[in-house]
């Protein structure tokens, strides 16, 4: 009798020695059992780890769907648990802790009544990995079995990423991490290659997401000239108003007619912390007011500008929902004649006072420039 292993060859021989070869078969789906005689029997375990997948991995059926069929997902594994009596369950769940081998599922507790005591589910892929460790420690507690149990996972179960390493076929980038959150808004910027999969990524980040009402496709690079995206519907509503918080302050503004980048937000911290309260502040290309609003709640008197008259629009919008109007003038003007009208008056009257210039900051190197000239 020759046993063929590879990684786990430990856990494995156990089993096969108390002749439990056909307990492992049902274990992994992968397991192929050759036998030719008693004598001589081979039996290569391919486990799912030796795949590089976990054994609670969604079934390998799903690869390539570009539909969402939901019930595809259904699956039955096999893990370890433990059964615990009810006076002990603290204390064994820290070990199972500590040695992270706890099953850690979406929706799904490890931990479960069995009569008045309790069943611990393990993660199969852990426990085969430390087996000798943890068996140990559950020796110090006076557990000494540990037991299969069959359990059916679903849709539900998995997170967002493993259900894209599921379906996307390997060739493709399995890992959809680069995407915005905007108020109740996905905005994801698809590569090429994942394409034929954007409905079905669409509707995985529309479910498992709570808050998400929506979820849309970056369609081509900012070129208009209000910097709003050019976007596709991949999942959920088209409702594109959104409501967003940052820097204590609260931005409503329609994501489809204005710009906004939620990752200019440490940007927008480090300019801010060059400001002081009270300074006079002059925001050429204001936008919905990222800048705008959390200076006027510093208490600095802000002349903000944007030329897209949505924009502007949601900028007195938000400087009403922030309760700073008195520190804000907002204004709809080409940024050129912004900086020559409003700005350079304001200018001219400042400089006869030296020290009243020097509290006054330009946010753009064009402002100042135009100014200049
Ligand atoms: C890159 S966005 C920055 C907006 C804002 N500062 C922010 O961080 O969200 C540039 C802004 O300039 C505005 N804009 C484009 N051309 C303009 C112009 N000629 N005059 C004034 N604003 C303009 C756009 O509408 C857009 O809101």
């Amino acid at each position: 009798m020759q046993v063929c292993f590879r990684r786990f060859a430990r856990f494995l021989k156990v089993k096969f020695v108390s002749a439990h070869q056909d307990i492992i078969a049902k274990h992994y789906s992968l397991c192929k059992v050759y036998s030719t005689s008693v004598k001589n029997m081979s039996v290569e375990i391919q486990t799912p780890s030796v795949r590089g997948l976990s054994s609670i991995f969604p079934p390998h059926t799903v690869c390539g769907m570009k539909v969402l069929d939901r019930d595809a997902f259904r699956k039955e594994i096999t893990v370890p648990s433990i059964f615990v009596t009810v006076d002990k369950v603290g204390e064994v769940i820290k070990l199972i802790k500590q040695n992270e081998c706890l099953l850690k599922m979406d929706n799904l507790q490890p931990v479960q009544d069995e009569g008045k005591d309790k069943i611990i589910l393990l993660n199969p892929d852990s426990y085969e990995e430390k087996y000798l460790k943890i068996r140990q420690c559950f020796k110090k507690v006076d557990i000494n079995s540990v037991s299969w149990r069959k359990i059916t996972v679903t849709y539900e179960n998995w997170n967002s990423q493993d259900i894209f390493k599921a379906i996307l076929p390997p060739n493709t980038p399995g890992n959809i991490s680069g995407y915005s959150i905007i108020g109740h808004i996905i905005h994801v910027n698809l590569k090429t290659e994942l394409l034929d999969f954007k409905y079905v990524i669409g509707q995985v980040l529309l479910d498992k997401h709570p808050n998400i009402r929506t979820v849309v496709n970056k369609s081509q690079i900012i070129e208009n000239e209000f910097r709003s995206l050019n976007f596709e519907l991949l999942a959920g509503v088209p409702e594109y108003e959104v409501l967003v918080k940052e820097n204590h302050s609260q931005f409503a503004f329609d994501f489809s007619k204005v710009f906004w980048n939620p990752r200019l937000v440490k940007e927008r911290e480090r300019i801010f912390k060059n400001i002081d309260s009270g300074d006079l502040v002059y925001d050429v290309f204001a936008g919905v007011g990222p800048f705008a609003i959390p200076l006027a709640k510093q208490k600095c008197q802000v002349h903000a500008n944007d030329l897209n008259p949505d924009s502007y629009k949601w900028l007195c919008h938000n400087a009403n929902l922030n309760k700073v109007t008195q520190y804000v003038r907002a204004y709809n003007l080409d940024g050129k004649v912004f900086i020559q009208t409003i700005a350079k008056l304001d200018f001219l009257f400042w400089m006869r006072d030296r020290k009243q210039l020097e509290a006054c900051s330009c946010f753009n190197e064009f402002a100042s420039c135009a100014l200049v000239l």
